[in-house]
């Protein structure tokens, strides 16, 4: 058993491992048994293919909501944990409060549960995001070692994610934020010790030449009343046009986790171009979900 709610827990060799078995084609090793799926913040993507996901390793996936069992209202993190643990053999959670995961994950390892936790993303990461971030960009270019990755935008979950899981297997990332929506000065050095990533304020300076352009929305789930603010900090330099599109290297893909805000952090005119892999990368989730899966309830 091994929890999942960070990337870098996974080091090199876990990340080899989970995108080896993404790629593969495995046995249903959860026939029979339960997968909670636990959603705090709405969901197309991380819902649909996370059950559709533990369907194919031969799991029932059961979708449960906030608003049915109530997170630290209705009753505690730990105990919601410590119940599902006797329906299930994975426990996966999207959560406003990345401590919610932490807490339900130490409650199980001192229950001595072998119930994995896994992180659906919280306001600190979205690491399942990431390894599909990454099976994309190597089913593109063939390897990941080396890739030219540009992330510009807020440094948020999805980009501390997909930075520490680039960093982690070799590619090259250039992080550019407009001043105040950038990486901690801990998180920087915590990245930078992970391997090749810089850290700016200029989107230009980070697209040009890269192989992959990635953003994300502006405002995150949880931050919707800051909309109006961001939206005139961080555009129209953030935004990924085709002008910025034209400054990255000639085969440059553009990428985005999604849901994306048209108009906003990017144009109709990228996301509809040849460059944009987008719903490549959303089916990969479910890929990803099943080498997560597998990778944290084998142990
Ligand atoms: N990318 C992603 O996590 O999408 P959802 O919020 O729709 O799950
Ligand atoms: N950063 C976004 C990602 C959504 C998939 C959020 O947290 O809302």
């Amino acid at each position: 058993m091994r929890d999942f709610l960070v990337v870098s827990t996974l080091g090199r060799e876990g990340l080899e491992a989970v995108l080896g078995y993404a790629s593969a084609d495995l046995p249903p090793i959860l026939a029979g048994k339960g997968v909670a799926l636990v959603f705090e913040k709405p969901s197309l993507r991380t819902r649909s293919s996370s059950e559709m996901a533990a369907v194919a390793l031969g799991a029932h996936p059961l979708y449960i909501t906030d608003a049915e069992v109530g997170i630290d209202k209705r009753e505690s993190a730990e105990d919601i944990a410590k119940v599902l643990a006797g329906y299930h053999s994975a426990i996966a959670a999207r959560v406003f409060d990345h401590r919610v995961l932490e807490r339900m994950a130490g409650s199980l390892r001192e229950a001595g549960s072998a119930v994995p936790v896994i992180n659906l993303l919280s306001d600190r990461s979205h690491p399942c995001q990431a390894v599909a971030d990454l099976l994309t960009i190597e089913q593109r270019f063939g390897e990941l070692r080396g890739v030219e990755i540009a992330y510009l935008g807020d440094s948020n979950n999805v980009a501390l994610s997909l930075a520490e899981a680039a960093t982690l297997a070799g590619a090259k990332v250039r992080v550019a934020s407009p001043e105040g929506y950038g990486f901690d000065a801990g998180t920087r050095e915590t990245l930078a010790g992970m391997g090749e990533v810089t850290f700016g304020e200029d989107p230009l300076q980070a697209v040009r030449g890269a192989q992959v352009v990635y953003t994300d929305t502006w405002t995150s789930m949880g931050q919707e009343s800051e909309a109006a603010a961001r939206r005139s900090i961080f555009g129209p330099r953030f935004q990924v046009n085709a002008a910025l599109m034209a400054k990255a290297a000639d085969d440059a893909i553009f990428m985005h986790c999604l849901p994306a805000h048209r108009g906003e952090e990017v144009t109709d005119e990228v996301m509809d171009s040849s460059a944009s892999v987008v719903y490549q990368q959303a089916a990969n989730r479910m890929p990803a979900f099943k080498g997560v899966l597998y990778w944290a309830v084998t142990g």
